[in-house]
C-alpha cells in the first residue's frame, strides 16, 4: 500500500514507520519541517496538505498534534486543540478534493476522552467525559468522521500510555526509576491503560489492512494496571526500589491542570480490536517493560 503518515517525526511515527516498511508498504511522511526526500511539508493548522500524489494514496495515518504534556497556558491550549481539530478538518478537506481517494484513514485519538472514571471498565462503548482534553478528543474524532461521509473507511484509535524507551511517558519516567527515585502517585489507586509502542504500531497496521475495521478502537493493552502496580513493576524491571509516593496536591501545584494526565483513572480495554482479530505481542505489563528496557 502507498501510505501517508502525518506527525511522522513523532514518537508513535518512529515505531509505526518501520512496522509499515518491513511489511513492504511505501510511506510518504508529512511534517512541518523542511521538505526532504520522502517527506511532504504540511502545517496542519495553516492549510490543507498536498495529497495529489502518483501513485494515489491507499491509506492515511493521522498522528500530528501539539504535545499535551506541557503546561496548559491559553496559547498551549489553543495549539493542542487547533492542531488536532483544525488539522484534521484540513486533512479531510484535502481528501475530499481527490479524485482517487484513499480507502482508509486511521486517526489518532486519546483515552483522555473518557476523563476520570475510577474503577469503571471502559470499552469503546463508554461515553465521553467533559473538560478540556475530553472535549478536544471528541471534536478531533468528529472531524475524522467527516471522512466517512466522503466514502473513506475511518478507524479512530483512542491511544493510551504508549511505552517505548525513546519518548513518551516511559522515556521520562525511566531516569528517576533507574536512580531509585521512582514514586507512585498519591495512593496509586488510579488505573493506567498502557500499550507497548510495537503493539500500537501493529494495531494501526492491522486497522489499515483489515477491510472490515471501522469506528473506535481503544489503543491499549488488555491488562491495565493501577499506578501502584505500574510503579512496582517498573521498579522491578530496572531492579531498583520505589519507596516514595508523590502527593497529588504537589503534582497539581507543580504541573497545573495538565496534572490530570497523571492523576485521572482510566481502566480501558481494547474490546474492538480484539473482536476484529487483533492479537497483542505483549498483553502483560511485565514482559512489555522488559521488552522496552532490556
Ligand atoms: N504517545 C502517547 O502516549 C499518546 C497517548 C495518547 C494519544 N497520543 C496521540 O497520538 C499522536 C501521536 O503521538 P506521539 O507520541 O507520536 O506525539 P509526538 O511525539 O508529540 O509527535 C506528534 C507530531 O505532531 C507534530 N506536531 C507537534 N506539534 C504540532 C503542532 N502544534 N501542530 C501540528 N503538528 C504538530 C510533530 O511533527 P512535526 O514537528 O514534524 O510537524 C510531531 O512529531 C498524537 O496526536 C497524540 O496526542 C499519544
Amino acid at each position: 500500500m502507498h501510505i501517508a503518515v502525518t506527525g511522522a517525526s513523532g514518537f508513535v511515527g518512529s515505531g509505526l514507520i518501520p512496522e509499515l516498511e518491513v511489511a513492504q508498504h511505501t510511506v510518504l511522511r508529512f511534517g512541518r519541517g523542511a521538505e526532504r526526500p520522502g517527506w511532504r511539508q504540511w502545517d496542519p493548522i495553516t492549510g490543507e496538505p498536498e495529497l495529489g500524489i502518483a501513485p494515489p494514496l491507499d491509506a492515511i495515518v493521522h498522528l500530528a498534534g501539539e504535545p499535551v504534556a506541557q503546561r496548559w497556558t491559553a496559547s498551549a491550549r489553543r495549539r493542542i486543540a487547533d492542531s488536532r481539530i483544525v488539522g484534521t478538518r484540513n486533512l479531510v478537506r484535502a481528501i475530499g478534493r481527490l479524485d482517487a481517494k484513499p480507502r482508509v484513514l486511521v486517526a489518532a485519538s486519546a483515552i483522555g476522552l473518557y476523563g476520570d472514571r475510577g474503577d469503571q471498565i471502559l470499552d469503546e462503548t463508554a461515553g465521553p467525559s467533559t473538560g478540556f482534553l475530553a472535549d478536544v478528543c471528541q471534536r478531533w474524532e468528529e472531524e475524522a468522521d467527516r471522512a466517512v461521509e466522503i466514502g473513506v473507511r475511518v478507524v479512530k484509535i483512542r491511544i493510551g500510555l504508549v511505552l517505548g524507551l525513546c519518548g513518551g511517558a516511559l522515556g521520562k519516567m525511566f531516569p528517576p526509576f533507574k536512580l531509585g527515585l521512582g514514586a507512585r502517585i498519591g495512593d496509586g489507586s488510579q488505573w493506567m491503560s498502557w500499550i507497548l509502542l510495537d503493539d500500537l504500531s501493529a494495531m494501526i497496521r492491522y486497522a489499515m489492512e483489515t477491510d472490515s475495521a471501522s469506528g473506535v478502537w481503544n489503543g491499549v493493552a488488555p491488562n491495565p494496571v493501577t499506578n501502584a502496580e505500574f510503579t512496582r513493576q517498573l521498579a522491578a524491571a530496572v531492579r531498583r526500589p520505589a519507596w516514595f509516593a508523590a502527593p497529588k496536591f504537589l503534582i497539581r501545584i507543580g504541573l497545573g491542570e495538565m496534572s490530570q494526565i497523571l492523576l485521572e483513572s482510566q481502566r480501558c480495554i481494547p474490546a474492538a480490536p480484539l473482536a476484529a482479530g487483533f492479537r497483542f505481542r505483549c498483553p502483560e505489563l511485565g514482559p512489555a517493560l522488559r521488552a522496552v528496557l532490556i
